[in-house]
């Protein structure tokens, strides 16, 4: 077997479309036959013919290292082994699989036969009845080998030799897990004579005139011809290849996915297409589909499932693209390769903007330099256009599909140019992305990956401006192509932070176009723990010797497809109406964000809460809203505030559908935005009881510390005073922007954040109160801030605690919060708020969290991030009664609201441990209040907390009620 070539692979005959068919298929998927040896020198020479009795079994399509062959692993952009191309390490398993089997009498009625293999990683030399096919390169790319005269009445041997590495794992080093084998079906085809081997339908829509263009060209066996039937059109039998002009057919759009049934037929076979009409362009450095301008809103999409890894489910991706579509996603780069076939036909029926990649990344090479980078290598040049050849056909007749991308992160070459052009020749009607083609020469669409916000307004700005007078040409070419950010907002962790700011931008400049967060699923691999439990794994957990350790957890999705707070954030972010109520609540003003749609499938609700119990709601007549305009609509008098309300006065007002979409039930909520008048909580009175120094009222106080120790009856420590949080993703790594700095988890250490000290200073009893002056200081430095707690017994069971925080002038580093923390005996069952939720909120990552009365369970109070890190804080709450095993603590503001985290485990846990399945069972429950937090950024990728968001020392104040209610309360 020849693994170190720079050649694509052999025999296959040319690239088509994929078809649905009537001719007949059989799928050879199933239990196969299956051995790995550890390197191709020591693989038996024999291994086709050798009895295979006692090899194993696997199941395919899979990958043999998830089912017990070896275990995975994960990199991402350094290569495993040496940077030595075109050659794989010695070291290299190779897979030997066997099937034994019957061709059905269907496939055997045709003299023409195919054999068709839709995945297989890396490299793959096919057998079948002792002839060699030929072999395969292309992981996610189909290939198919005439087997016409091979495949026997009887039982035919099928030999298939995987090597996990070779000279194509060179050009596949995108960042994700290496998972060989068969991992895609295996399929006979039965191929009629005179029948329909490969279709091109291109499918124009002139908006101008309301027309369709339809021109459908058929390859057909022998030379023969096909006709076209379109019942929907009126098209009836007529030829194959001439182009018809279709007046008033409905365009084909992401938003309203109009698909027309066609059938292509010849004597001997029918094949069935699925056809939208649409017209992709680029004008005045604008994207426009059928005229108009789109906005992407869009998610990198990795084919992923935690114990199966690539292998497709046809449930699985539906659901997710349903999932996609419930949170105002219409857009999707299929990172890093073409997806499954399957996934293209659910893109064209639920509608979204697919930028659709080759399977192309050269990666590994910037960590030489990019020396000896294939890209730029003639060598590789026929293996750089095979697999452009192969993502183009077999996609081509799928309208979702807007542009080709040349593969990602492969720096720059002829090769890829010479893929551009080819794509360009073949298919005009689509775009040519690629990222990597800094100068835009190639492409179609200006495309950057984590461009921070200034860029991205200046490249906006750019296109309003004149060209400097020394502009190269190159530049001026960039001027007019459109912007879009391929990948953005990386969702590792706690995260990601500033995706709203994003967007305003690309709502500001017209040639911006959208955006893909990084990335739809956390790629996390699952096994099970001793006692069944299942547990998930990333770089490193499998005993790699070079790996990137939880980088590859990074979606907006977990690894089963649950919501990340950040998916629920970015829906808001990108929703299709945006609502605005004024401060007067005189008006609310709708803007239909739609680039296709009206509001004529959307209601507008309102509904006032006072102090959690509405008081009046109705529902708004909507006048016509076109898309991307924005209609007024005054406000009944009863949406408007009265009295002083004593915790908030919240008017809601949300845009719904009334008609069911396939991937929610009428109800569902596209848009909504609030007005929220804050609480003047009435001041409570001072009891008589004396204060003490180890006591106020229900209060008990430790007197060597200051600190509290219990208010009637329940145990609770603190507070003290604290600035720092368990390091997330995005603080661990660098910004963009930000270089010449060390991480904020770096810096925070190295301030001494983590490890503050508190003495008490002064103790004072009397004048109705305890005044408690303390002062946290860092270790090893001189940074400190003094606190001045005053405690006023107000009832039985409560206290009223006056906090003043004030920081020296020795601090140099920013904050992460500034807070009081408070410790309670038992772990939290969950906690009542009034306040922004019911997801989790930081300053810069908000934009989905609503103003309410929410009741929270114990699992949401924080997020269960398979590497642990600060998570879970709600912004902006009013009242909050936290639910322990001991009894609840009630936490009510007599001012300004406080963000509240409650969690089971101390910063200094989540710090601490790698992973979510190792963290320590403490029996405590773990209370911030904080008076101001830090944002959360997206330095993992992509910018820092941007300035705004940051937290400098500063000073702050704040009056609370704090209430021991009993457990059963
Ligand atoms: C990008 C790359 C992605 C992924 C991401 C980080 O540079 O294209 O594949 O590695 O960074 O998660």
């Amino acid at each position: 077997m020849e693994i170190a070539t720079t050649r694509p692979g052999s025999g296959t005959i040319p690239p088509r479309a994929r078809l649905h068919s009537d001719a007949p298929q059989q799928s050879l998927d199933g239990a196969w036959r299956f051995r790995v040896s550890p390197s191709l020198r020591t693989a038996p020479d024999e291994w086709r013919d050798e009895d295979a009795a006692d090899w194993g079994t696997i199941e395919v399509p899979g990958h043999w290292n998830l089912q017990g062959y070896g275990s995975p692993a994960y990199s991402n952009v350094q290569m495993p082994f040496p940077v030595d191309p075109p050659h794989p390490p010695d070291a290299n398993r190779i897979g030997d699989y066997r099937l034994d089997f019957h061709a059905s009498p269907e496939v055997l009625a045709h003299g023409r036969r195919l054999l068709r293999f839709d995945g297989i990683e890396s490299a793959a030399e096919v057998w079948l009845n002792d002839t060699l096919l030929g072999t395969t390169r292309g992981s996610r790319l189909t290939h198919e080998f005439d087997v016409s005269g091979i495949l026997a009445d009887g039982v035919n041997r099928l030999a298939v030799r995987v090597a996990q590495f070779s000279d194509a794992t060179y050009l596949e080093n995108q960042d994700m897990w290496w998972l060989p084998g068969i991992f895609r079906s295996v399929t006979l085809l039965g191929r009629p004579d005179g029948g329909i081997d490969d279709l091109f339908v291109h499918a124009d829509y002139d908006a101008t005139a309301s027309e369709g263009i339809l021109d459908i060209t058929a390859v057909v066996d022998q030379g023969g011809s096909a006709r076209l039937t379109i019942a929907e059109l009126g098209i009836d039998d007529v030829p194959a290849g001439e182009t018809l002009r279709i007046p008033g057919v409905e365009p084909w759009s992401a938003e309203r996915p109009r698909l027309y049934g066609a059938t292509v037929r010849t004597g001997s076979e029918a094949v069935t297409v699925r056809i939208g009409f649409r017209r992709v362009e680029v004008r005045d450095a604008r994207l426009l589909v059928n005229g108009a301008p789109i906005m992407l809103r869009g998610v990198n999409r990795h084919e992923h499932r935690p114990r199966h890894g690539r292998v497709f489910d046809a449930t699985v991706a539906r659901d997710e693209l349903l999932l996609m579509k419930r949170h105002h996603i219409n857009a999707v780069r299929t990172s890093h390769y073409p997806p499954h076939p399957d996934v293209l036909d659910l893109f064209d029926e639920l509608g979204f903007w697919v930028i659709d990649e080759c399977d192309l990344e050269t990666h590994g090479f910037e960590h030489v330099g990019w020396r000896g980078n294939p890209s730029a290598d003639p060598a590789w040049r026929d293996a750089f256009l095979d697999r452009m050849r192969r993502t183009v056909h077999r996609d081509k007749n799928h309208a979702s599909v807007i542009m080709w991308s040349l593969g990602n992160e492969s720096h720059s070459g002829s090769n890829l140019e010479a893929m551009a052009r080819w794509a360009k020749l073949t298919d005009p009607s689509r775009l040519i992305h690629y990222e990597g083609d800094h100068a835009s020469r190639y492409v179609d669409v200006y495309s950057r990956m984590y461009a921070p916000h200034d860029e991205v307004r200046e490249i906006g700005e750019e296109t309003l401006r004149p060209a400097p007078h020394d502009a190269t040409p190159a530049e001026m070419h960039r001027r007019t192509l459109p912007f879009l950010q391929c990948e953005f907002g990386h969702a590792m962790g706690t995260g990601p932070g500033a995706l709203q700011e994003y967007w305003d931008l690309f709502e500001a400049y017209p040639r911006h176009a959208g955006g893909f967060v990084w990335e739809w699923v956390e790629q996390g691999i699952a096994v099970d723990g001793p006692s069944g439990e299942t547990r998930i794994l990333y770089g490193g957990d499998f005993g790699e010797d070079v790996h990137d350790g939880n980088f590859v957890i990074d979606g907006l999705v977990d690894a089963h497809r649950n919501p990340r707070p950040g998916l629920l954030h970015y829906a808001a972010v990108i929703a299709p109406v945006a609502v605005n109520v004024d401060a007067d609540r005189s008006a609310v003003h709708v803007a239909n964000r739609y680039d296709f749609l009206g509001l004529a499938h959307v209601a507008v609700h309102w509904r006032r809460v006072v102090d959690g119990e509405v008081t009046a709601s109705g529902t708004l007549d909507l006048p016509p809203c076109p898309p991307r305009s924005t209609v007024s609509v005054d406000l009944p008098e009863e949406s408007r505030t009265d009295a002083a309300p004593r915790v908030a006065d919240v008017l809601t007002v949300e845009a719904v559908t009334t008609v069911a979409a396939p991937w929610a039930d009428a109800g569902h909520v596209v848009g909504s935005g609030q007005h929220v008048t804050e609480g003047h909580p009435a001041q409570p009175a001072a009891s008589a009881a004396e204060p003490r120094e180890d006591s106020v009222g229900a209060a008990r106080f430790d007197v060597a510390t200051g600190g509290l120790q219990a208010l009637a009856g329940l145990a609770i420590a603190g507070p003290t005073v604290g600035v720092w949080r368990a390091p997330t993703d995005n603080d661990r790594d660098l910004g963009n922007d930000e270089l010449d700095l060390p991480s904020y988890a770096d810096r925070w250490r190295a301030a001494g954040i983590d490890r503050m000290v508190t003495r008490l200073v002064d103790l004072s009893a009397g004048d109705g109160g305890l005044v408690v002056r303390t002062r946290t200081g860092t270790p090893i430095l001189a940074s400190a801030i003094d606190a001045r707690l005053r405690w006023t017994a107000i009832a039985d069971d409560a206290v009223r605690l006056d906090v003043e925080l004030e920081p020296n002038d020795a601090w140099t580093t920013e904050w992460a919060r500034l807070g009081l923390d408070f410790v309670l005996d038992g772990e939290p069952l969950g906690a009542d708020i009034a306040g922004y939720g019911p997801m989790p909120s930081y300053p810069d990552l908000r934009s989905a969290a609503r103003f309410g009365w929410w009741h929270l369970d114990a699992d949401d109070l924080t997020v269960d991030n398979v590497r642990p890190q600060e998570s879970g804080s709600r912004v902006g709450v009013r009242d909050a009664r936290i639910r322990t095993r001991s009894g609840a603590l009630h936490v009510s503001t007599l001012d300004r609201s406080f963000a509240l985290t409650v969690s089971r485990h101390s910063r200094q846990a989540l710090a601490a441990t790698a992973h979510n399945w190792e963290l320590p069972a403490e029996g405590r429950t773990f209370v911030s209040i904080d008076l101001a937090q830090s944002g959360v950024g997206t330095a993992t990728c992509g910018p820092g907390v941007l300035p705004r968001y940051r937290l400098p020392a500063r000073s702050a104040a704040i009056s609370l009620v704090l209430r021991h209610e009993p457990a059963s309360a």
